[in-house]
């Protein structure tokens, strides 16, 4: 009887230890390697650096990121915004510039090179090779032909989640435990500017307002989402933090 049940634990044991090491090495698969793979780098559509504008430009981040008299959050700026100061002339003017970018071999002709034609040349107002490129790039694939500038959202979120810039903005988000944690608190900040670009830059990627080149888009092959995104955890550790509710439907629509 007892020889049985030895033989038994012993058929048991041969049988899990291969289970076990096979569920181990499937698991580190899953969890080191597949999240690597899972993402793929996407570049923005070209070089666009904040510092230029904000520092060089003395622009505001408002400027280009700004709430609509509606109240609704305009994300990233229009091509129209950009205007102001790339100023690519009424539609006869682009009409003649186009003319002669085909003239020149075509779009793709005339951004393999670093000049030329004429018209183009004229229009831009970057110093160094490398601004020019990424101007070059703006002007013939964007403002000259209309078309809007498709910028990656780094900040994307799954369609089911509700985010709302209004009810974030003029709030002292950056530091929730320094004193100033309730709505309430936060009006007595009286640098406006400070606190919008601190709440700004609670969103990933970090130091973006101020870099000279944006970094790449990881966008989940699967899925689609940006890999950046703020995570469910961080905003409902902020909402406790705030006393805000942190039910299901709070966020999920
Ligand atoms: C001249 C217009 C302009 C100004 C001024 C500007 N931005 Fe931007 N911003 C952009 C454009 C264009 C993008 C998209 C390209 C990119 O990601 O760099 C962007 C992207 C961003 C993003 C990434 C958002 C996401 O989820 O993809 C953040 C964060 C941001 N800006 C913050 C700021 C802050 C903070 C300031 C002020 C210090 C500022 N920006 C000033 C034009 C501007
Ligand atoms: C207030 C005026 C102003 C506005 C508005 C503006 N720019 Fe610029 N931009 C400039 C100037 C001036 C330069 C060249 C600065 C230099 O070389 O020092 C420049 C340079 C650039 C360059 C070359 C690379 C770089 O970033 O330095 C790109 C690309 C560019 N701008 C894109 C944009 C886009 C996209 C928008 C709209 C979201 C925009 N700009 C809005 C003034 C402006
Ligand atoms: C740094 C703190 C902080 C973070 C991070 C944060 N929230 Fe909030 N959230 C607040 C506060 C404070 C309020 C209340 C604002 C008010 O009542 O004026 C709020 C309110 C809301 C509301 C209610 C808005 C309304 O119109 O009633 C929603 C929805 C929401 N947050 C979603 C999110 C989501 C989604 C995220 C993450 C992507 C997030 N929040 C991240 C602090 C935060
Ligand atoms: C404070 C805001 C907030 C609250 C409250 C919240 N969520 Fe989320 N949730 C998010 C955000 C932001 C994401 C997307 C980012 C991520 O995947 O972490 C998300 C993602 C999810 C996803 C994945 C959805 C997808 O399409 O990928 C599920 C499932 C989910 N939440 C369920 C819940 C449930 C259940 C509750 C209530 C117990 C809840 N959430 C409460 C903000 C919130």
């Amino acid at each position: 009887m007892g020889q049985v049940m030895e033989k038994r634990a012993s058929k048991q044991f041969g049988g899990a230890l291969p289970f076990l090491l096979g569920f181990l090495g499937a698991a580190a698969i899953g969890w080191v390697l597949v999240p690597e793979l899972v993402f793929c780098a996407k570049e923005q559509p070209f070089r666009f650096s904040h510092q230029t504008h904000v520092e060089g430009q003395e622009m505001a981040c408002e400027d280009c990121h700004f709430f609509r008299e509606d109240g609704s959050y305009a994300g990233f700026p229009r091509n129209e915004e950009c205007m102001n100061c790339h100023d690519v002339g009424a539609p006869e003017d682009r009409a003649v510039v186009l003319e002669a970018i085909e003239a020149a071999g075509g779009a793709e002709a005339v951004l393999a090179q670093e000049s030329g034609p004429e018209d183009l040349d004229s229009l831009i107002v970057s110093a160094e090779p490398e601004d020019i490129a990424a101007e070059r790039e703006m002007l013939v694939g964007y403002l000259l032909t209309g078309v809007e500038i498709p910028w990656y959202t780094y900040q994307y979120q799954p369609d089911n989640v509700f985010f709302s810039h209004k009810a974030h903005a003029n709030l002292t988000l950056a530091d929730p435990d320094a004193g100033h944690g309730e709505a309430e608190g936060a009006e007595a900040v009286e640098a406006e500017e400070t606190t919008d670009q601190a709440n700004c830059a609670l969103c990933p990627p970090a130091g973006i307002e101020s870099g000279t080149s944006p970094p790449p888009f990881m966008e989940n092959v699967i899925s689609g989402y940006s890999k950046s995104t703020m995570k469910m955890w961080q905003c409902e550790q902020c909402h406790a933090k705030m006393h805000q509710d942190n039910a299901c439907y709070v966020c999920h629509k």
